[in-house]
């Protein structure tokens, strides 16, 4: 497909953040050094038939020994700023409110925001990427135990913003809470894998659980940023958020169930999140479909959750086509597809089957959340993971032409509903610096646009990282 360029006058405000993202277990490796404590993935990962590639997350992409490599990483590539997440278990080994803080994870983060700082970056810092301690899960079942999860990460949260929060302004409370509840507690492909579905998961209950579990994320992001707000944001000079993932949902053709469909389908991803954050309630659809299965929120907490997010922060890959029908339990009354009514496909397809390059769709999520929500967007994860890079020999691997495509779609995109649209869009991190665990996929699929070599655990930039690279500089306005 060929999008047309925008005209060259077309530009992003001087202070617009753009860098790159990770995330502390996909990452880090070293899962038993430095004092950290067991997450929830440690184990999971392990567990056979967990990953695609059988592999776990011990070594990663080694990046606790090596993140001064990877900063150089970032210093070539001029970025403005790194997103990265902190390991819970890091920083309080068992979790919980009364255990005791390890200072040499704090000392790791410590040193690497330090770093960040020395060399002009700015620090974009995630405090939960699904990397739970495991003696919380063992304690209570984490989150789905509301009145224990909401204190112990209000206390981790503390320490935080108590031991970094003179250094990091840019604060995340959740990545993607829609994946942490339906994946970890519904479909149990994630850590910790509870399921009804027995093939998958000794115990669980995927009709309650993932309900429960996403109400306790809310009301743990949302207590977390009262803190914020009474204790911290004032000295600080900080902000504070939330991100969630959500695809935009196109209708499959005009029909008028179907068009109700791609609107259920938004209230189900995204709305789920963002309409008690954002507009104080849960969407109608949600209680229609779950009924008293959807847990309330007191009179109190609608208080404290309510305009909970100074921004909007927006993981997004792709766009799914939604019809009418289907019987998903977690999508409701929605069937996805990227096949067009005429049989043509959406756009290219990515290593993973749930992505297709579909540029236009960017731009639509865009207005549709500036529109409904009504708040700075922070692009704070895109990307594409080419089909068969893990098969590839890397000088192969480094032409990675569907992701520049992918890219440079959606920084046309981009830039359109920033100068056309008047969408007040302040960062865009691309999913990721490197290659890495990717989840139940394990190393198979690559999102990085730097290559790494699991033998060597050497880095090659891709392509895509000079396009990304070149095409920010391109378009921020200097004065
Ligand atoms: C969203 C998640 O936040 C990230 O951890 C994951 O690797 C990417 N999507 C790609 O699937």
């Amino acid at each position: 497909m060929v999008v047309p360029s925008t005209p060259s006058t077309y530009k992003l405000p001087n202070d617009f953040l753009w860098g790159f993202a990770t995330a502390s277990f996909q990452i880090e490796g070293s899962t038993d050094v430095g004092g950290r404590g067991k997450s929830i993935w440690d184990d999971f990962s392990k567990i056979p038939g967990k990953t695609l590639d059988g592999r776990d997350g011990d070594v990663a992409t080694d990046s606790y020994n090596r993140w001064q490599e990877d900063l150089d990483l970032l210093v070539s590539y001029g970025v403005k700023s790194y997103r990265f997440s902190l390991s819970w278990s890091r920083i309080i080994p068992l979790g919980g409110r009364n255990d005791p803080v390890s200072e040499e994870g704090i000392k790791f983060y410590s040193d690497l925001i330090d770093a960040l700082l020395a060399r002009g970056i700015t620090p974009f810092v995630t405090l939960y990427h699904w990397d739970l301690p495991q003696a919380l899960h063992d304690r209570y079942l984490g989150w789905l135990n509301k009145d224990e999860i909401v204190q112990d990460y209000v206390r981790y949260s503390r320490v935080c913003f108590e031991r970094f929060g003179d250094r990091v302004k840019h604060w995340l409370t959740m990545n993607e809470p829609w994946c942490i509840s339906i994946l970890g507690y519904g479909r149990g492909v994630f850590a910790p894998g509870r399921s009804s579905d027995r093939m998958r998961s000794p115990e669980g209950d995927s009709s309650t659980e993932p309900w429960i579990a996403g109400h306790s994320v809310i009301l743990s992001h949302a207590y977390t940023v009262k803190l914020y707000r009474e204790e911290f944001k004032e000295k600080q000079g900080g902000q504070i958020g939330i991100t969630l993932n959500g695809d935009w949902a196109m209708p499959y053709d005009d029909s008028p169930a179907n068009i109700e469909a791609a609107q259920h389908a938004l209230d189900v991803a995204i709305g789920w999140f963002a309409d008690p954050i954002y507009l104080g309630r849960y969407p109608a659809y949600m209680k229609e479909m779950l009924g008293d299965r959807l847990p309330t929120f007191t009179e109190e907490e609608l208080k404290v959750v309510s305009g909970s997010s100074d921004f909007y922060g927006m993981n997004t890959y792709t766009t799914n086509l939604c019809k009418a029908g289907g019987d998903d339990e977690f999508q409701g009354n929605v069937e996805y597809t990227f096949t067009r009514p005429d049989g043509t496909q959406l756009g290219t397809q990515a290593h993973c089957a749930w992505l297709q390059d579909y540029p236009e769709g960017f731009r639509d999520l865009l207005n549709y959340l500036y529109k409904r929500y009504r708040k700075p967007i922070y692009v704070t994860e895109n990307g594409f993971a080419v089909k068969d890079e893990d098969k590839m020999p890397v000088e192969e691997a480094l032409q990675d032409h569907d992701r520049v495509q992918y890219y440079r779609g959606v920084t046309e995109s981009l830039i359109k509903a920033v100068n056309d649209d008047g969408v007040d869009v302040r960062a865009y991190f691309a999913w990721s610096l490197l290659d890495n665990f990717e989840w139940a996929d394990g190393y198979i699929t690559r999102f990085g646009v730097t290559y790494v070599d699991y033998e060597t655990q050497k880095r090659y930039p891709k392509e895509s990282a000079k396009f990304i690279c070149k095409w920010f500089k391109e378009h921020i306005t200097v004065e």
